[in-house]
């Protein structure tokens, strides 16, 4: 594949031109104050467009936040990310009131060369998500009359097939910034020939978001260990009872049958910590995984399923994480994710960890960032990657 790079239009030239760059500052708030919980996701963009002010560009960066539905909304405004952006760039960055009307215009016309503005969320217009080409590029075209280059840099929305991230590119020039090269270099390290044993570790609440690419997986790795809310469909499919565990009733058929395909790959718990309540103070305890009390719901994986899990952990030579193994928000829920992200953190591996919430998990826990090979930024890109899919953001990019 050809895809341009920043490094080739920095080469170009970009003092005093106007560089569009698509992030992803789809970061978590919280849900009480709407502080930014975690600035990964910021951080990681910083490269790209330190490159580009540097070098003299006008930078308008564009993102997502959250999922509104085509109209502003100001839980979802990007506003606040501007801020957090400015105090880790140490500029202030200029932020336009929409994405494509006057106060965007009018910012982006304010721009002198090595400064940068952010857009108000893109979803806040019809445009950006819509399924229909035309209304889709109609919107593109403004967004692209914005600019005359355009910078992907926004890795964990490359599955998806928006108007910034697949439409825009195809009206300017077009690069892929310093992340999204990143992660393709990465990731493309696990589609390949990965050193093996190959171990992949799956968390998460839903079976139905990670069974394409379980199926995609299975024939790749040398095992596959899964926890997470996903595991008690598992469980169930091996004829336990969950209790009131998070169930996909429709998927046990399904879980039964990659089971009885997956040779002996797939590891499910051995015992679970099982909670009154989803609470953080509810009564809990640790169960086997084949005796969870029916009127109990496994919060966590227990630490005889961490101990397993990371003994096949220390003998693999690529590790890829993606999903917490309980609900490690709550201290009591926690030990599971904790346990199975220290054992990649020792492992003598190529480490890779997929994901907004994994990734979120390990800063969250207060784990060294840098004693894991790689935290992609993506969590439903990365696993679309390594299904093997087209992914939109990426392909808009080859020419
Ligand atoms: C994410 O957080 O997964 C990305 O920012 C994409 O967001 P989306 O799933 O709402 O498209
Ligand atoms: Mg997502």
């Amino acid at each position: 594949m050809s895809i341009r790079t920043l490094d080739d239009l920095l080469a170009e030239g970009v003092s005093g031109r106007r560089v569009l760059v698509r992030a992803d500052l789809n970061v978590p708030l919280d849900k009480q104050t709407g502080a930014i919980t975690d600035d990964g996701r910021i951080r990681a963009v910083l490269p790209t467009l330190r490159a580009l002010t540097e070098a003299g560009a006008k930078v308008v960066v564009f993102s997502h936040l959250g999922r509104p539905k085509g109209a502003p909304d100001p839980q979802y405004s990007l506003r606040p990310v501007a801020g957090r952006l400015g105090e880790l760039l140490g500029v202030p960055v200029s932020f336009a009131e929409d994405t494509v009307g006057d106060s965007a215009r009018s910012t982006v016309d304010a721009l002198a060369d090595g400064e940068l503005a952010l857009l108000e969320n893109l979803r806040f217009n019809k445009g950006e998500t819509s399924k229909d080409d035309a209304e889709r590029g109609a919107f593109a075209d403004q967004l692209g009359a914005l600019g005359e280059a355009y910078v992907d840099d926004a890795f964990g929305a490359v599955h998806r097939k928006h108007a910034s991230v697949h439409d825009v590119p195809a009206r300017l020039p077009h690069v892929a910034g310093r992340l999204v090269l990143r992660e393709v270099e990465v990731l493309s390290r696990l589609t390949g020939e990965p050193e093996r044993p190959y171990v992949v570790v799956l968390g998460g609440s839903k079976v139905s978001d990670k069974l394409a690419v379980i199926e995609a997986l299975l024939p790749k790795v040398d095992k596959l260990l899964i926890g997470g809310g996903m595991c008690f469909t598992f469980l169930k499919a091996q004829g336990h009872e969950v209790g009131t565990s998070l169930l996909e009733e429709e998927m046990v058929g399904t879980c039964a049958d990659l089971l009885a395909r997956a040779d002996g790959k797939i590891l499910l718990p051995v015992d679970v910590v099982a909670a009154d309540a989803f609470a953080p103070d509810a009564a809990h305890d640790t169960v086997p995984a084949d005796a969870i009390p029916s009127k109990r719901l496994g919060l966590d994986v227990g630490p005889r399923t961490v101990a397993a899990f990371a003994e096949v952990i220390g003998t693999a030579r690529t590790v890829f994480w993606n999903g917490p193994m309980g609900v490690f928000e709550m201290p009591a829920f926690a030990a599971g994710t904790r346990g199975v992200a220290e054992a990649i953190t020792k492992a003598d591996a190529f480490t890779v960890v997929g994901g907004g919430d994994s990734a979120a998990a390990v800063r969250a826990l207060g784990l060294d960032e840098s004693s894991f090979g790689h935290i992609s930024t993506g969590g439903g890109a990365s696993l679309e990657y390594l299904e093997g899919k087209t992914l939109p953001g990426i392909a808009a990019l080859e020419d």
